[in-house]
């Protein structure tokens, strides 16, 4: 008999959600995909900065892999982390505090320049764009935090693999890449995630007793 309170659920997925970088082949179906943007769509969002929940606030893409789409998609995020490259060098050539600061984050670019390709970008069977209507005040990459952390929650309980692919971000000022999409430049904020099912399980995750953090102030 199984006396898990829902309580006991909660935790238990809480604690099963991890990144997954690798997956398999096999494709997640169309109702568990339509089950994971539910949870997305239900997370919370910025009413007083974009509107009321009867519009269109947040949108949600799926790019299946070696589709038309991520054919076109997988050249427009190379190239931006290119630039990315290209610029956060001046940047740092100008700056020795920034040349501390981004050096971790610079390596990661320039391991994705040796490889020739963005880890989780074309690598699951599914990509899930969301995009949120950007308000004032810009609240909404906060907003698809949310949006991403239901979806992956959702994804992790249908057994799942879920890997956030955050230079997704960075292509919502990229004209090509919003015409992929269909939506106009400028007014949109974009969070992207790779799924499918995971090539190994993981363990739980493992973060410090919350006693250790905490700090009760009186
Ligand atoms: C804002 C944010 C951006 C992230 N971007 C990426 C990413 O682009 N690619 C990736 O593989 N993981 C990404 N991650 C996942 C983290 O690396 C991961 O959550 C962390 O290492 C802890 O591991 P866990 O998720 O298994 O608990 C991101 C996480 C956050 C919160």
């Amino acid at each position: 008999m199984n006396n898990e309170t829902s309580n006991d659920v909660l935790d238990r997925i809480l604690l099963e959600r991890r990144t997954h970088r690798r997956f398999k082949q096999d494709i997640p179906s169309d109702e568990m995909i339509v089950d994971i943007i539910h949870a997305g769509l239900h997370a919370p969002f910025a009413a007083a900065a974009v509107g009321n929940d009867k519009d269109y606030f947040r949108r949600f893409f799926v790019i299946r892999k070696d589709s038309e789409t991520m054919a076109a998609v997988i050249p427009l995020i190379f190239g931006e982390v290119m630039r990315t490259i290209t610029d956060l060098e001046d940047a740092m050539a100008k700056n020795q505090e920034l040349q501390v600061q981004a050096a971790g984050f610079m390596n990661r670019l320039a391991m994705m320049k040796r490889m020739g390709s963005v880890p989780g970008v074309g690598t699951a069977p599914l990509t899930i764009i969301a995009a949120e209507k950007k308000g004032i005040p810009p609240v909404e990459q906060q907003s698809l935090a949310h949006c991403m952390e239901n979806m992956w929650l959702k994804a992790t309980d249908l057994g799942l693999g879920f890997q956030l692919v955050s230079i997704t971000a960075q292509m919502a000022d990229n004209e090509e890449f919003c015409k992929v999409l269909g939506l106009e430049i400028g007014k949109w904020a974009l969070m992207g995630c790779a799924i499918g099912y995971p090539v190994e399980e993981l363990p739980p995750s493992i973060r410090p007793p919350a006693e250790e953090v905490i700090t009760w102030l009186k």
